[in-house]
């Protein structure tokens, strides 16, 4: 059973909005597991826990090839293979994507289509996990009322939290739900000061509070020539980082912070204008910024940070395990170790593939045991 507090029909996921891609070593390369994990320790500030990013970065290209196996068609490069773009922090080209950038799109697309069997439920709140030493079940608001749904295994997939910020990127569902449902049933949380702002949100205006989510302009527009200048011209972040606007996020996201606090301006700009074909390759950009009267093409793209990720969460093992036995958490909402201080661009799709898979698969086992 599959409960959605939203109708599924009505609110996208937060995977579904991902533009950038996945990362992944790609056998064959000139990529490696150590590399990657050595990029995810830099990125995270000292505070990842090594092994589990060794752990789920090698296990990150099964976990997609299992997602190819679905269905799921990411972009290709000649002569074979995918197309490899790079991100903020990467030292190589590792990241996949689909559809330009709408690799959340497809990832979700293949997710949604593998789960057709399954019994998904919109409209449903789950409001409690239910347990004495180990879980029992939920308890569900529905338009009906209360109810409780008695299960020995209980996955919180619940994404992120951006909702509770005036300005983010996420979905309206991102309320940091799964995390109460956790904490009321005495599971430790764990990093929840370490809030990611992405750097480049699109500047439609001032935020709002209770606003919609707005449209992300993926930091892959860097990792293919884009520079991030202010309403001059300056670059903003020459002298910050050597590795200047492909930075990680959280030095890119306080180098744009400290321009505008300095200038006064609203937003920094990203000049996107130097890449070839940017309409094909970022189709979900191009739409966001023309339905704001932008066109990337002929004109620098408007941006400013946005709240965008929640590198803590639920505590868990990398299998998904939280400290409540038969209680399990996978993707945003799980704080496995992976992300420390800041989240290293597109591990949040790997992170999720892998754990998913891993704790679906203990939380099968642990039912099983049960005797259910
Ligand atoms: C992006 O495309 O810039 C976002 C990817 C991510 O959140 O890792």
């Amino acid at each position: 059973v599959v409960l959605n507090k939203a109708h599924p029909a009505q609110e996208a996921t937060a995977t579904h909005y991902a533009q950038g891609g996945i990362a992944v070593v790609v056998p064959g390369t000139d990529d490696s597991v150590a590399a990657h994990v050595a990029d995810t320790l830099a990125a995270g500030g000292g505070l990842c826990d090594p092994d589990a990013v060794s752990s789920i970065v090698a296990d990150g290209y099964r976990a997609v090839a299992a997602l190819v196996a679905d269905g799921a068609r990411f972009d290709a490069a000649a002569p074979n293979g995918w197309a490899l773009t790079r991100e903020g922090g990467h030292s190589r080209r590792r990241i996949i994507h689909a559809g330009g950038d709408a690799t959340g799109a497809e990832v979700q697309r293949a997710l949604d289509r593998a789960a057709a069997t399954l019994d998904v439920r919109g409209n449903q709140l789950a409001v409690q996990v239910l347990h004495d030493a180990a879980v029992t079940g939920v308890q569900v608001l529905t338009g009906d009322g209360l109810g409780v749904i008695e299960a020995p295994a209980v996955i919180l997939a619940t994404g992120g939290l951006g909702q509770l910020y005036p300005a983010t990127t996420n979905p309206a569902v991102a309320t940091g739900g799964g995390i109460a449902l956790a904490l009321s049933a005495g599971v430790p949380v764990a990093d929840m000061e370490f809030i990611q702002f992405h750097p480049t949100m699109l500047f439609d205006g001032p935020a709002r509070r209770g606003g919609a989510r707005r449209a992300l302009v993926t930091e892959a527009i860097r990792g293919e020539g884009a520079i991030l200048v202010d309403a001059r011209g300056d670059s903003v972040t020459a002298g910050v980082h050597p590795m200047g606007d492909l930075a990680p996020r959280d030095v890119v996201a306080a180098a744009i912070d400290a321009r505008l606090k300095a200038t006064g301006d609203p937003c920094v700009f990203l000049d996107a204008r130097g890449i070839d074909g940017f309409e094909h390759r970022f189709p979900t950009v191009t739409a966001a910024c023309r339905a704001v009267g932008v066109d990337p093409v002929r004109q620098p793209i408007p941006v400013v940070p946005g709240a965008h990720y929640s590198c803590g969460g639920v505590v868990t093992d990398v299998y998904g395990q939280t400290a409540l036995p038969g209680l399990f958490a996978a993707g945003e909402v799980a704080r496995t170790g992976m992300h420390g201080a800041n989240r290293l661009a597109s591990n949040s799709l790997l992170e999720g593939l892998v754990v998913g898979d891993r704790a679906g698969r203990a939380a099968a086992g642990h039912a099983r045991a049960a005797g259910a």
